[in-house]
């Protein structure tokens, strides 16, 4: 299990942005560690809808700032939070269907962790060279 953090090249420019991707970055390695260490059902749970919940309340902010700053990547932006939020729920299905498995684990770690890395590094930070002071 590889956790990942949060560092300067995650920048988007936006301060309230960053702290929420430290938060979920931070709460996906509490997941992933609570899965690989064969954690309870409720344990896991609640770690589920609190990451759920969040990451709709950020992609909506998110999404809101590359609006407002105009910014040429927000399109496709909404394309990657809606391809994170039906992984999401496809990962859930599978939790409450049958509890924890390696195979689940593997698929938060590569679908959620490392993709929410990427996706940060690769489409959040175009963001960066389009906010403008209020
Ligand atoms: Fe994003």
């Amino acid at each position: 299990m590889q956790a990942i953090r949060w560092d300067e090249s995650m920048s988007t420019g936006v301060d309230s942005l960053d702290s929420q991707h430290k938060q979920l970055i931070a709460w996906l390695n509490d997941l992933l560690e609570a899965m690989s260490l064969g954690r309870g059902r409720a344990e896991i749970d609640s770690l589920l809808n609190q990451l759920g919940g969040y990451a709709a309340l950020h992609f909506d902010n998110e999404e809101a700032c590359f609006e407002k700053y105009k910014c040429p990547y927000a399109a496709q932006n909404i394309e990657a939070h809606k391809h994170f939020v039906a992984t999401f729920q496809a990962l859930r299905d599978e939790f409450d269907r049958d509890g924890t498995s390696s195979h689940l684990v593997v698929r938060v770690e590569s679908e959620l962790m490392r993709w929410l890395g990427g996706h940060i590094k690769r489409t959040d930070t175009h963001l960066k060279p389009c906010v403008r002071p209020d």
